[in-house]
């Protein structure tokens, strides 16, 4: 094939150059990455999830390492929606990469409010919307196990912006897909799944919790066989694009995602372990689409075959 193959998708309205993104509260305010990766290149880069006040997040030890993942438990440690406009976001008037602001709030209002500050920064092309952090002790996953709560929050953040609108689902649920559903019925433009599954860590010398938090978010590649059950169950039954996270280490780990229905990726725990995750996952699916000569990424998007 002498061409590139077409890495392009779209989530909702925008189109990104290709479907890496990188997960929201692993790569910083995308700046700290920007010595050792090429911003420019990855598809679209989602910062650190956004509270309207400043948050110093939960007391440490916030992080664990486990067999094939990490338990955290931050707490949404973060600069605050004002700071992050005044401060972080000029850097990205730099870069052609899309800006994917992740919000969160303790109230439906306090969402609403946050849609409404950005919906008047003209920088930010998309909001993706946290009702599934299990390490905070109000609002987070408070909204996102139930299907009407879930819908609520949707509908106040919809009501308030004109943006792309990414809710972002947690697993932690008996049924992802009636969460989904309702999402999408509340108007949300894309889901992205899923969070971290609640787990925890004891020390068994001192008999105390690993973490201060007690329990935790599971991410990495322990994750990965649930997260991709979950975006194939919900691609399934939503129309709108659904975007793969959970334990993407490498190129193949994303075209299973793809295969599975997802539209797009979120790179998260894998920036730990090599800050460069994201460009050679990129360069990982050019090539694996190059050897098979399939000359758009859109050609495998929910190519998965279950006939007997
Ligand atoms: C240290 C850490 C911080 C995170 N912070 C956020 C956050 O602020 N907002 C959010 O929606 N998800 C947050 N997440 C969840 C990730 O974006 C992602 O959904 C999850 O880690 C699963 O993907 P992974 O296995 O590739 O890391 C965080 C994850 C980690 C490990």
């Amino acid at each position: 094939m002498s061409e590139k193959p077409d890495l392009r998708t779209s989530i909702g309205g925008i189109i990104l150059k290709n479907p890496v993104i990188t997960a929201s509260g692993t790569f910083g305010y995308g700046e700290e990455f920007g010595t050792l990766v090429d911003l420019n290149r990855i598809g679209a880069i989602i910062v650190k999830g956004l509270s309207l006040s400043p948050s110093k997040g939960n007391k440490p030890p916030r992080v664990v390492e486990t067999p094939c993942g990490m338990l955290n438990a931050i707490g949404l440690e973060n600069v605050g929606i004002d700071t992050f406009i005044n401060k972080k976001l000029p850097f990205f008037r730099t870069l052609s990469t899309p800006v994917i602001v992740n919000i969160y709030g303790k109230s439906i209002d306090e969402y609403a409010r946050l849609a409404e500050i950005i919906e008047d920064t003209g920088e930010i092309a998309a909001i993706e919307v946290n009702i599934s952090c299990p390490n905070v002790k109000k609002g987070g996953i408070a909204f996102g196990v139930k299907a009407k709560s879930a819908y609520k929050v949707t509908k106040a953040v919809r009501e308030k912006t004109t943006k792309t609108l990414i809710v972002k689902l947690s697993p932690n649920v008996t049924d992802i897909t009636e969460i989904a559903e309702s999402a999408v019925e509340a108007g949300a433009d894309s889901l992205s799944l899923i969070n971290t599954i609640t787990g925890m860590a004891i020390d068994i010398n001192t008999r105390r919790p690993k973490l201060a938090n007690i329990t935790g978010g599971l991410s990495g590649p322990a994750i990965k066989p649930i997260a991709l059950r979950m975006v194939w169950q919900v691609a399934q039954k939503v129309k709108v694009p659904v975007i793969g996270v959970g334990g993407i280490f490498s190129a193949e780990d994303a075209v299973e995602f793809f295969i599975a229905g997802a539209t797009a990726v979120q790179i998260g725990t894998a920036n730990f372990v090599n800050p460069r995750a994201t460009i050679d996952i990129i360069e990982g699916i050019e090539k694996y689409l190059e050897d098979r000569n399939i000359s758009c990424l859109s050609d495998i998007i929910g190519a998965i075959d279950t006939k007997n």
